[in-house]
């Protein structure tokens, strides 16, 4: 598949002071009435130019349900196809179907087409986030029209729900108003990414949701390994809500990202042996990080369970796998991270308000958007880029 340009040109690497800035901005902004559009850190590196895709906002009029779907499936074994005459998913009373507009793509779609894992059967359909429309309700739904615009984040289990189709259906409770604040594309990259982060912080490292934050609160230190993954920015400002000071790990051309994002100290990995990384993170927070999540891998879960206290309670969430040998001290709890509940679990919706209110108060600095057009046609090249891995920070999207 030929490499397709971004339809929004991506820009050079700008000072990403201008970027804390603007998040000082936001920040004295949104207790104020006048809510400010969320910004996005390309937004920012153009001046605050907004990317809203005009050609996403179709009336409920322009389009009817067709009988079939254009999918993209994984075949066989590690084999993508188009297929143009997928059937269209039936919905059910408590379900939505949801036109797709933009997909967000994310480690875990190659990774499974790869190492074959999360795909009950063959054909299948993958995508785990995505924005759309509306296209129908079930009987049941009485919160949703058609025509809305939202977001959803799936489970891999229903082949109705992969978002590498032109028709998704979800329950109703996983469908979310897309925020006033929030560009329609950059819709796609809350499903996954934004969610993970707000409930691995909220719901298993147990950080208090920000509005009960207290001033008397011992100084509390998480880690961040991996600072600037999309998962990590969205990491390090949920935290910073709620008073934890937080020390990433990052290269050194993403490290003005991080601090610009709230980190307050940046550990820059280049030229420094494991040993070094451990020190200076034990140096800079005194030994102190009570809570941990590793967004890279084996090895560098390792590595955190390295940099943690070794006496106060710890949590530890390690999002991109941990070793089964992996020996871990007795004062760390290891938490797995199960994003599913989200679907699976109704009670978890919480979250995703709590996520949606500090969006729609524009207190949340969306990731640079690399747009990808040619819908399906490009999802394959697209997980390809992220599989090279030299994205740096940015979040990939597909406009379908
Ligand atoms: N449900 C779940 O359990 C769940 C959910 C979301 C994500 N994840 C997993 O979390 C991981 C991150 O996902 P994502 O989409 O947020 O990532 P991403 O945005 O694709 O991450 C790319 C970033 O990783 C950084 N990186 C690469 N090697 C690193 C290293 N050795 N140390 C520190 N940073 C390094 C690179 O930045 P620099 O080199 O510039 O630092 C790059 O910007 C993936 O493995 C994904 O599968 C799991």
């Amino acid at each position: 598949m030929t490499e397709t340009q971004p339809r929004h040109a991506l820009v050079g690497r700008n000072s990403w002071k201008t970027v804390r800035t603007l998040l000082r901005k936001i920040r004295t902004k949104s207790s104020s009435s006048d809510r400010p559009r969320s910004s996005t850190i390309q937004d920012v590196k153009q001046d605050s130019t907004t990317t809203i895709d005009e050609s996403a906002n179709v009336s409920v009029a322009e389009f009817t349900i067709p009988n079939i779907q254009k999918a993209l499936v994984v075949a066989r074994k590690g084999e993508y196809e188009i297929r143009h005459d997928f059937p269209m998913p039936t919905v059910g009373d408590d379900e939505i179907m949801i036109r797709s507009h933009y997909v967000g793509l994310n480690p875990i779609d190659w990774k499974s087409v790869d190492y074959n894992f999360c795909l009950p059967e063959f054909p299948w359909v993958t995508g785990r986030e995505m924005s759309g429309t509306v296209a129908q309700v079930g009987s049941g739904v009485k919160h949703f029209k058609e025509g809305d615009p939202v977001w959803t984040s799936t489970y891999y289990k229903d082949v109705r729900a992969g978002c590498f189709q032109e028709y998704v259906v979800v329950p109703s409770h996983t469908v979310l108003p897309i925020p006033s604040t929030v560009p329609f594309e950059a819709a796609a990259c809350l499903g996954v990414a934004a969610l993970t982060a707000s409930m691995t912080l909220w719901k298993w490292l147990g950080v208090p949701i920000p509005w009960s934050t207290t001033d008397d609160a011992e100084e509390q230190w998480l880690l961040i390994w991996g600072g600037s993954t999309v998962t990590g920015q969205f990491a390090t400002q949920i935290a910073n809500f709620s008073g934890i000071k937080v020390v990433t790990v990052n290269s050194s051309e993403t490290r003005s990202l991080s601090e610009c994002l709230g980190a307050t100290h940046v550990v820059v990995r280049d030229g420094k042996t494991d040993k070094q990384l451990v020190e200076e993170i034990r140096a800079v927070t005194n030994g102190r990080i009570t809570r941990a999540i590793d967004l890279v891998g084996p090895k560098t879960a390792a590595l955190a369970l390295d940099s943690v206290s070794k006496s106060d309670p710890v949590a530890f969430a390690p999002l991109a796998m941990m070793s089964s040998s992996q020996i871990v001290p007795d004062n760390v709890a290891v938490h797995t991270v199960e994003m599913k509940q989200f679907v699976l679990d109704k009670s978890n919706v919480r979250f995703t308000e709590e996520l949606g209110r500090l969006l729609e108060d524009g207190k949340i600095v969306l990731p640079e958007l690399h747009m990808i057009d040619g819908g399906l046609h490009s999802v394959q090249e697209g997980l390809g880029m992220l599989k090279r891995g030299n994205l740096r920070g940015k979040k990939l999207v597909v406009r379908m």
